[in-house]
């Protein structure tokens, strides 16, 4: 089978965790390779519920589960949830690259200050140090895994780069800040205890490609979240496009041949930015309650609103998607109708795709479809079984974007699940 990338292609919190969990069954890797702890992935196993942030979902499958150099680790939240998942799961098989770079205290108070001085203009970030930490890693001035779990050169290293940032955390956002001292005296005892999970990424997946085994890469985030291709400013500081499965593990892309694109029946978004199909009323609350759409990380509300198809054909365009996974379709059951966008109206120019930057989606106006409602209230286990409005739904899906939905998802349950084979 070779390699398959599982990606959001919204933006996120399609439901990646639980489609990757319902593959980890077949899987003998599973690996991140972008983002960090700002992902909350949930799996929910017998009634059992897991939010992973770091580690990947093939944990609760015990499957051989890695962590990419392209991932951001905050080493503190790693060794909770390693500890969290040996007390929940057993044990783990768990392997983190060396080049993983590391996300310090200053980091966080840098994401935190930057977004408190933007005031409105802020992103609405998790406030997880992703963007400074990312930050760093461009600027050459970041930290990595292989430092950490090395005491002497953990000291040489905040030693170099932590005097800038205190100052400017000092001198210009008025915070306080740690000591070196207290940073090193806090870290270098949870690098040690870290260690033992170092292993070279690159190699273990490359070398299991080889031999054909089963790798699924597990993409964070959603496609208009990415840096280069998102609705920039809003966006995180990786690529959670399926590209980046290559160069945030360290493999080529013959053996890529598979990308799930993981679609939530309906859109939602956490933090600012622009979002077309934004449904500001009774019935988005409806859905934000129904849906359980509250943020995995942070807790915050979901904003919520209807399908936009120009989106999962920008996504399909950007990660080389070759199937669907549509999840949380249970979700739009009892509604009398359900809409779906279809294309934009940008003054006199009708749009199939989203725009490439904010501003030419300002003025840009959601075009509908209408379907009859449905009902979903028990679990199905093939495809045919379901409603007849629901196959309409599915079915325009497929049309309108070339792609066949291969995945249903109809409860957060692994068993919820069904699949065309
Ligand atoms: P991720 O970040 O893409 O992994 O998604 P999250 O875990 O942040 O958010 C998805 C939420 O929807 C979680 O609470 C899941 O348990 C839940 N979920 C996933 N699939 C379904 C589904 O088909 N139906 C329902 N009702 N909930 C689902
Ligand atoms: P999963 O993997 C949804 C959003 C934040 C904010 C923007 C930048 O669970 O789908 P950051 O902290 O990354 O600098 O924040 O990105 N964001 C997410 N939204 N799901 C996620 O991950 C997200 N990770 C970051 O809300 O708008
Ligand atoms: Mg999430």
């Amino acid at each position: 089978m070779g390699g398959k990338i599982i990606v959001g292609t919204q933006w996120g919190d399609e439901g990646k965790g639980k489609i990757t969990d319902y593959f980890s069954d077949k899987a003998d890797i599973v690996v991140r390779f972008q983002g960090g702890d700002n992902a909350g992935h949930t799996v929910i196993v017998d009634n059992k519920t897991f939010k992973l942030h770091l580690l990947p979902s093939g944990v609760v499958d015990k499957k051989r589960s890695l962590i990419g150099a392209g991932v951001v680790v905050n080493p503190k939240v790693l060794l909770k949830e390693i500890e969290i998942a040996q007390k929940t799961i057993g044990k783990i098989d768990l392997g983190v690259d060396p080049r993983c770079h590391i996300i310090m205290p200053y980091h966080i108070l840098l994401d935190t200050s930057s977004e408190k001085s933007k005031g409105k203009e802020k992103i609405g970030t998790t406030s997880r140090g992703i963007g400074p930490c990312y930050s760093d890693k461009a600027a050459r001035t970041g930290i990595r895994f292989e430092e950490l779990i090395d005491k002497k050169r953990f000291k040489a290293n905040l030693k170099k780069h932590y005097p800038l940032k205190r100052q400017i955390l000092e001198k210009v956002f008025e915070v306080e800040t740690p000591t070196e001292e207290e940073i090193f005296e806090e870290y270098a005892p949870i690098g040690e205890k870290l260690k033992q999970f170092v292993s070279d990424v690159s190699i273990e997946v490359h070398e299991a490609l080889q031999k054909n085994k089963k790798v699924f890469f597990e993409g964070a985030q959603g496609s208009f979240l990415d840096i280069n291709f998102g609705t920039y400013p809003f966006v995180t500081s990786s690529n959670p496009v399926a590209g980046s499965a290559t160069i945030g593990t360290g493999i080529g892309f013959q053996k890529l041949k598979s990308v799930v694109g993981v679609v939530k029946a309906y859109t939602t978004r956490v933090g600012e930015g622009p979002f077309l199909t934004e449904l500001k009323n009774d019935l988005g609350e409806k859905l934000r309650e129904k849906g359980g759409e509250f943020g995995t990380t942070t807790g915050r509300p979901r904003r919520v609103g209807w399908l936009d198809l120009p989106m999962i054909r920008t996504s399909k365009r950007l990660n080389g998607l070759t199937e669907i996974a549509l999840t949380k379709l249970d979700v739009l059951s009892g509604l009398d109708e359900i809409k779906v966008c279809v294309e934009y109206k940008c003054g006199k120019k009708m749009l199939k795709d989203s725009p490439t930057s904010i501003q030419s989606i300002e003025g840009c106006e959601p075009v509908y479809k209408t379907f009859k409602g449905f009902e979903i209230n028990n679990i199905f286990k093939k495809k045919e079984e379901l409603p007849k409005e629901a196959l309409e739904y599915i079915e325009f899906i497929e049309k309108e974007t070339g792609l066949p939905v291969k995945i249903v998802s109809i409860g957060p349950q692994r068993n919820e699940t069904i699949e065309e084979k």
